[in-house]
C-alpha cells in the first residue's frame, strides 16, 4: 500500500485568510509520522503552487476568485490523477473546500461510478444563483455534479464527476434554501445531525456503507473539519454549533476503515489562525489515522 500526500494551500474560496496554512498545520501535527506504519511507502508531494494571487470578485457571475480557482484546482486535479495512476492512495490537505473541485476532477476519471461521502456541517451545493455569499467553497459538490459555472464544472475537461445517487452527506446542519431544493430534486442521501442523534453514528455509517458499496467502484471521503463540533474543531472559518463529536467522528472513520471502501480522501478547512494551539489540525491527523487503519490493539 502506498500513500501520496498532496497539500493544497488555497484560501480563495472564502473570505477568511489563513486556511491556506492548513497543509502546514497538518504537517506540523505529524501526519507523516502518524501514518508511517500503516503504509509500505508514503510520499509527501509538498504543496501545489497556488501563490499569493490578488483576491477579486468576477463582475459577471459575482463569484469570488473564479478564474484563479479554476486554474489552481486544475493543477490539483493533475497531481491527484498522477497519484492514482501510480497506484497510490491520494490524501489531499486543504485549503478551503473549493479544492474539492480539483480533487474530484483528478479522481473521478479513474472510476465509472465514484461514491462521495461529504462529511460537513454544510451541503456545499450552491450555484452562483443560489449562493448567499459568492464564496466558491460553498459550491464544490454541486460543481462536481455538473451544476454551476462552466469554468468550474469543466475543470479536468469532463463533467459530471459524480452522480447524485452516489453521494452521501453526513453532519449537515446549515443548508441554504437553494441547497435544500437541490437535495430534494436530485434525491441526495443526507444524514443530518437529527439522524445522527437519533440513530447513532454506528447505524449512520452502516447505512452509508450499505448504500454505496454495491453501486460504486471507489469512494472519496471529503471531510470538512466544520462537520465536527466547534468545541472539538475550533480552527475553521464557518463554524456551526451542534456538530459531530470527536468520538463519533473516530467511530465513523474506524467503520470506514473496516469497510475498505474508501479509495481517496481530503481533509479541508483547517485554519490555524483561528485555531487553539493547532487543535484542529491535530484532530484531523488523528482522524486520518483511524480512517487509514490505525488500531489500538
Ligand atoms: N452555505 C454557505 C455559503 O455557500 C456556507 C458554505 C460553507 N462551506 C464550507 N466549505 N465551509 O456561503
Ligand atoms: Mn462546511
Ligand atoms: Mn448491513
Ligand atoms: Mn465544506
Amino acid at each position: 500500500r502506498k500513500l501520496k500526500i498532496i497539500g493544497m494551500p488555497m484560501d480563495l474560496g472564502q473570505m477568511r485568510r489563513g486556511v491556506d496554512m492548513g497543509p502546514s498545520a497538518i504537517r506540523y501535527a505529524g501526519v507523516y509520522e502518524r501514518l508511517q506504519n500503516l503504509f509500505d511507502e508514503i510520499i509527501d508531494e509538498g504543496d501545489i503552487p497556488v501563490g499569493r494571487p490578488q483576491v477579486e470578485v468576477d463582475p459577471e457571475s459575482n463569484l469570488r476568485n473564479l478564474p484563479l480557482i479554476a486554474e489552481k484546482t486544475e493543477l490539483l486535479a493533475e497531481k491527484v490523477d498522477q497519484a492514482i495512476s501510480t497506484g497510490s492512495f491520494p490524501l489531499v490537505l486543504g485549503g478551503d473546500h473549493s479544492i474539492a473541485i480539483g480533487t474530484l476532477a483528478g479522481i473521478s476519471k479513474h472510476y465509472k461510478n465514484l461514491g462521495v461521502i461529504w462529511y460537513d456541517a454544510h451541503g456545499d451545493l450552491n450555484t452562483s444563483e443560489t449562493s448567499p455569499s459568492g464564496n466558491i467553497h460553498g459550491m464544490p459538490l454541486a460543481v462536481s455534479m455538473g451544476i454551476g459555472h462552466e469554468l468550474l464544472v469543466n475543470v479536468g475537461n469532463y463533467a459530471p464527476k459524480v452522480k447524485p445517487e452516489h453521494i452521501v452527506l453526513i453532519g449537515a446542519r446549515a443548508l441554504d434554501d437553494g441547497e435544500k431544493e437541490l437535495i430534494k430534486e436530485k434525491g441526495i442521501k443526507v444524514f443530518t445531525m437529527h439522524e445522527i442523534d437519533l440513530m447513532g453514528m454506528a447505524k449512520v455509517m452502516e447505512e452509508t456503507i450499505e448504500y454505496l458499496k454495491d453501486k460504486t467502484d471507489g469512494v472519496h471521503l471529503s471531510l470538512d473539519l466544520d462537520g465536527l463540533d466547534p468545541n472539538d474543531a475550533p480552527g475553521v472559518g464557518t463554524p456551526v454549533i451542534g456538530g459531530i463529536s470527536y468520538r463519533e467522528s473516530h467511530l465513523a472513520m474506524e467503520l470506514l476503515a473496516e469497510s475498505k471502501l474508501v479509495t481517496s480522501a481530503e481533509f479541508v478547512e483547517v485554519n490555524p489562525i483561528l485555531d487553539e494551539k493547532n487543535k484542529t489540525a491535530t484532530l484531523a491527523v488523528a482522524l486520518m489515522g483511524s480512517l487509514l487503519g490505525e488500531k489500538l490493539l
